[in-house]
């Protein structure tokens, strides 16, 4: 017998169904509310509205569970390959060995940009930040492959899906590479898909350049952790664009946009650069808490806090043992992992945290390990960006699969109710 939620309004009863998920999550379907009572709801930052029923990824805030497609996240980030894991969030199994073959081959044939494309990345300043380079040469592989426009054909789709997967890093890189002055390196189809990102990134004309397997597996593990996180700020832009059937690349790259902000993908630059002010500051940790509780600072504890997460970001738990052991096998020594420890530990003692349940969050030691890594601060949101791809992917392939309706939300008008026009001069 399936559930029934009661509304009354002024004085009338209504009765809504009640959807239940495989994870035994409840919601009310309003979807009937407005024709039935005149009523909308409203929800600033949809805090408790439910934007679709997705099958791809399983968030448990309370309890710190993340499962893609029912694989737990600890299991994948010490099993999987990123490739399987993009494959096991897009197509919604994992790959046999066979389709793993193919699926890979196809990314690795595919990781050449369109020269052309290095034109108009040329007209970039040499600072400029590498997210809007990126999210301008994406939306750019629109102009590159036409049959964007009206594909809705599957095989079409998987090819556009191959080439994002397979050019994303190609394209980030290059920004890197400008910064330095050195010329961008093409990729290396011998190579795998991390291994290729690296050398991409941190190869030279001048000498050989071997991928150290340690910072490969590292960067694997990080891509996977990133890959998928439900309906998060930057997926929902990804699915709101593509819902007007807006191409791919476009919607895309309004994802990166959103990924950009400093209180999503963003905060991993911030949470380097808040830790660098904290060592430069002499290392006064409890300092910054005392900021970051005094509302009239403006200042936030970056890395610090999650919309579902109310217990640990079952993410941050991963990397945060992961920075211990990729930073003492490179045998890397950062001053700033030991101030990221002792504001952790000062945060969760205090009431204003403790009682706010705000916890690290996957952006609080990722950085970290990207600076073992040699990746520099202003790469970090790219790299969120990197493994995010096939979740984005995914989410949009989801939505187009199942024709959900273009996303229009409603509002309740505050403004100026019905006036005249006044002529200029009596004004
Ligand atoms: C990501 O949604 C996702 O899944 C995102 C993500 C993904 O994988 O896609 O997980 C990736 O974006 C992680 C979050 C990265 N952002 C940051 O680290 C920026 C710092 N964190 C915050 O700005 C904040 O915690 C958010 C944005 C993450 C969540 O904000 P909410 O849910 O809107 O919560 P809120 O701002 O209403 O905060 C509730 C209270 C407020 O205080 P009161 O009004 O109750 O007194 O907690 C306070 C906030 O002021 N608070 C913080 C804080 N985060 C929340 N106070 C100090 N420092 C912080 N970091």
């Amino acid at each position: 017998m399936s559930q029934i939620a009661e509304v009354t309004i002024d004085g009338q009863n209504y009765q809504f169904p009640v959807i239940e998920g495989s994870e035994s999550e409840k919601a009310i379907d309003i979807a009937k509310l407005r024709d039935q009572t005149g009523y909308i709801t409203i929800d600033s930052g949809f805090k408790n509205t439910g934007a679709t029923k997705s099958a791809i990824t399983f968030l448990d805030g309370e309890e710190g569970i993340l499962r893609y497609r029912g694989y737990s996240i600890e299991e994948l980030a010490e099993k999987a390959s990123f490739l399987e894991v993009a494959y096991l969030l897009i197509y919604g199994e994992l790959p046999t060995q066979e389709e793993y073959q193919k699926f890979e081959h196809e990314v690795r044939t595919h990781t050449l940009v369109n020269e052309d494309m290095r034109k108009i990345f040329e007209g970039f300043p040499v600072n400029a930040h590498p997210m809007g380079v990126l999210s301008s040469l994406v939306s750019a592989m629109s102009a590159f492959y036409p049959d964007t426009y009206d594909s809705t054909a599957e095989d079409v789709t998987d090819l556009h899906i191959i080439r994002l997967l397979a050019k994303l890093p190609t394209i980030a890189t290059w920004s890197y590479k400008k910064s330095q002055g050195h010329p961008v390196n093409y990729p290396n189809n011998n190579l795998d898909y991390c291994s290729n990102f690296l050398s991409m990134m941190f190869a030279l004309p001048v000498e050989s350049y071997e991928v150290d397997p340690v910072v490969s597996a590292a960067l694997n593990k990080l891509l996977i952790l990133h890959a998928d996180h439900e309906q998060n700020c930057s997926t929902s832009t990804v699915r709101l664009v593509g819902s007007s059937q807006a191409n791919i690349y476009s919607s895309i790259s309004a994802g990166i946009s959103a990924l950009w902000g400093p209180l999503h993908g963003g905060a991993n630059q911030e949470v380097i650069e808040m830790l660098e002010a904290i060592r430069a500051d002499g290392g006064d940790t409890q300092k910054y808490i005392n900021m970051a509780k005094d509302k009239s600072s403006g200042f936030r504890l970056f890395g610090f806090g999650h919309r579902v997460y109310k217990n640990f970001d079952p993410r941050a738990r991963i990397i945060k043992k992961a920075a211990n052991e990729v930073l003492t096998k490179l045998g890397v020594n950062d001053p700033v992992l030991d101030i990221a420890r002792q504001l952790e530990a000062a945060a969760l003692e205090d009431d204003y945290f403790v009682s706010r349940k705000l916890y690290p969050n996957v952006d609080f030691y990722s950085g970290i390990i990207y600076r073992a890594l040699g990746i520099p601060t202003n790469m970090f949101t790219v790299m969120f960006a990197i493994g995010r791809l096939p979740g984005w992917i995914a989410q949009w392939k989801e939505m187009r699969t199942n024709k959900e309706p273009i996303g229009r939300p409603r509002q309740v008008y505050v403004g100026p109710t019905q006036r005249e026009f006044v002529a200029i001069e009596n004004r």
